[in-house]
């Protein structure tokens, strides 16, 4: 991993510890003059993640939605040798999205995503690590005006504007008008479009204007609506997902809770309380693998081996 002379990411320190993981705020990054993320580099790059063999999702790590008819192609592999390069050069007059997983797996990327990763734990600590089950850089190609409608993430993220410029609205995650535990339980158990948008609440959203070489920290579960500028987009978005312990079993552990019934805590309100309830569903998800005989996150997973892998290298750093 090559060492960085000066930060890709950058935040002022005091800002970053008041908010992190807590209330979005605004960063800065550099990657917005790197070739890589031009849009004839971005057409190699789409080609290469569509191709995979071995995706880190079943159903392959590209994902593109043309507007009304979303499209799921049934082969990949094939459609990636001319048509998704093709999408790409034409994006300007579409209406398309197109999400790139997992681009760390590709040479170069790797690079800009660990030198962002790296910065990210230098103002974070290292201690964060424990908690985190692994990292992944995320690249959105979207086309003029697109809306990306309302919804929250698994992710603790970090939304880097390369290209174009969106203003994207995010909200409180705390705000239980905007969005009650309820919605957060059923996210975590039932349906990852759980939470719903209230539009008598969109004044109390924190609006950020991305244009290349500013970017937004969101942390876990924060809502938030997004509308592409008239150009085209380029983000990357940088995230990692915290172990099951550390925020979602809680929501499990209520969602069961209320369904018997009781009215739950918030999380966040009794640390005591929601460290025995964290505890209590760690055990209770550890018997029901074992009856289940299903593994744990297997370290063979490529990202999960990344994670080690940048593990020890920050160790030289
Ligand atoms: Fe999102």
């Amino acid at each position: 991993m090559p060492t960085a002379s000066k930060p890709v990411i950058q935040c002022d320190p005091e800002i970053f510890s008041c908010n992190f993981n807590r209330l979005p705020h605004a960063v800065q990054h550099t990657l917005s003059d790197n070739p890589l993320f031009q849009l004839s580099a971005l057409a190699k790059l789409a080609q290469q993640v569509a191709a995979r063999e071995n995706p880190h999702h079943p159903k392959g790590d590209i994902y593109v939605d043309q507007g009304k008819a979303i499209s799921e192609k049934t082969d990949l592999c094939e459609w990636a040798k001319d048509d998704i390069a093709n999408l790409i050069n034409q994006i300007k007059s579409g209406q398309t999205w197109i999400i790139l997983k997992h681009i760390e797996r590709e040479p170069g990327y790797r690079e800009v995503f660990e030198n962002c990763i790296c910065d990210i734990l230098n103002l974070t600590g290292k201690k964060i690590l424990a908690d985190i089950k692994w990292f992944e850089a995320i690249l959105f190609i979207t086309s003029p005006n697109r809306v990306t409608d309302y919804h929250i993430d698994r992710e603790c993220s970090w939304l880097l504007q390369i290209q174009g410029d969106k203003d994207m609205h995010l909200f409180d995650r705390a705000d239980k008008d905007i969005l009650p535990d309820e919605e957060l339980e059923n996210y975590w158990m039932v349906n990852n479009l759980s939470a719903v948008y209230k539009p008598q609440y969109e004044s109390r959203a924190m609006v950020h204007h991305l244009r290349p070489g500013i970017g937004v920290h969101s942390p876990v579960n924060t809502p938030h609506w997004l509308q592409n500028g008239n150009n085209v987009s380029v983000s990357l978005n940088i995230n990692f997902q915290f172990h099951e312990h550390a925020w979602e079993n809680l929501f499990k552990v209520n969602y069961y809770l209320r369904r018997a019934g009781l009215k739950p805590s918030t999380p966040g309100t009794h640390p005591f309380m929601d460290n025995i309830k964290s505890k209590a569903y760690t055990v209770f998800q550890d018997v029901r693998r074992r009856i289940n005989a299903s593994p744990r996150v297997s370290e063979q997973n490529e990202a999960r081996q990344h994670y080690h892998h940048i593990v020890e290298t920050l160790a030289s750093r």
